[in-house]
């Protein structure tokens, strides 16, 4: 009795077979970046056809380490939404045809869910109810979940999320691509308080987010106003470590304290936090700090299960219980509407 999981909702090709107790049998993950480094962004073309060449290997390698064969899994799983539309075709069309080759059910997995179910795989104890922020290159939300499938959007970034604006600065200071490690690397020998950048929505009474405006004002803390050639900015590593460092104090200052306060205001006292940008260290210990000092339970996803990957897709199981399975008609949702 196992679940096949497949994801490939963005650059992440995933796979992983997980039992009914959740216990990881096999997992695979092929990461593009080095194919999007030099656009400093993903490129949603080249990464659903490397997704198309990726797919089988990976599907192959899940269920080669579980030992098991096709007869052996309960159903397919598939992050059908939200994501890239060509990206998410690829995952949706493979376990269409394998269902349909293996005699096999499909569920439909929510990657967002998916995401901050992560910080269930760790823990012995549900850890729902609580206020989930899924902190993502492409989403930057707040939930208050009162279960695994039972999520109620409170807020979320209304421009950038929060992953995008790491990139975007690592892109202006040529750091590399993905940019939340890179600059999370940088910021570590760097002053956070050297720069005086904004903090986006941060007294507004909303659960919502800003980071665009903070994006603005690093580029015009290096540059100024007007055009400018990055690849010829000349910045001591000082500097740069500085800018950094103060960049990410003000992103996680505006997460952290989002999050304490739907904490405070729901009266739930537990934080879950998952997504890409969960995996960065300030992140990590200031939450830590103010959970301590607030007296709430924090659960991060262990960092190997932050950043995209099919382990999470254990989710389905949920789906699997209830008995709530797609059918061949299932398509994609790349579902970028606020609230998602
Ligand atoms: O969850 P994820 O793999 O993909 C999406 O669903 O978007 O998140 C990727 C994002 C990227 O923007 C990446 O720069 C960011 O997560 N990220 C980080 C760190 N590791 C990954 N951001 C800040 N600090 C990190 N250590
Ligand atoms: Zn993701």
């Amino acid at each position: 009795m196992a679940l096949l999981t497949i994801e490939t909702t963005c650059d992440e090709t995933a796979a992983a077979v997980i039992d009914r107790d959740g216990r990881v049998l096999g997992s695979a993950v092929a990461t593009q970046e080095r194919l999007h480094e030099r656009f400093t962004g993903v490129v949603p073309e080249i990464a659903s056809r490397a997704h198309v060449e990726r797919i089988l290997p990976v599907i192959d390698t899940a269920i080669s380490q579980a030992g098991i064969s096709p007869r052996g899994l309960t159903a397919i799983g598939v992050a059908h939404t939200p994501g890239l539309a060509g990206s998410l075709l690829v995952g949706v069309v493979a376990a269409k045809a394998l269902a349909v080759a293996w005699r096999r059910p499909l569920v439909a997995i929510n990657h967002l869910y998916a995401h901050l179910f992560a910080c269930q795989m760790s823990q012995a104890q549900s850890v729902y109810p609580c206020i989930g922020l899924i902190v993502s290159g492409g989403h930057t939300s707040l939930y208050h979940a009162r279960g695994p499938l039972d999520l109620e959007y409170l807020g979320g970034t209304i421009d950038d999320a929060a992953g995008e604006a790491f990139d975007k600065v690592a892109a202006m200071l040529r750091l590399g691509f993905p940019g939340g490690p890179a600059v999370s690397r940088c910021a570590a020998t760097g002053n956070p308080k050297a720069y005086d950048f904004p903090r986006g929505m941060i007294h507004d009474r909303s659960y919502d987010f800003s980071f665009s405006g903070l994006k603005t004002a690093f580029r015009y803390a290096i540059a100024g106003p007007g055009k400018v050639d990055f690849e010829t900015l000349d910045l001591s590593p000082q500097t740069r470590a500085d800018l950094c460092a103060s960049f990410q104090a003000a992103v996680v200052d505006c997460l952290v304290t989002k999050s304490c306060r739907a904490v405070r205001e729901r009266g739930v006292n537990r934080l879950c936090v998952g997504g890409g940008v969960a995996a960065n260290p300030a992140l990590r210990s200031t939450l830590l700090e103010s959970a301590t000092r607030h007296g709430f339970r924090l659960v991060i996803a262990p960092p190997e299960l932050c950043t995209d990957n099919a382990v999470m897709g254990a989710i389905g199981w949920e789906l699997v219980r209830r008995g709530e399975f797609a059918d061949l008609g299932l398509d994609v949702i790349p579902g970028l509407q606020r609230g998602y």
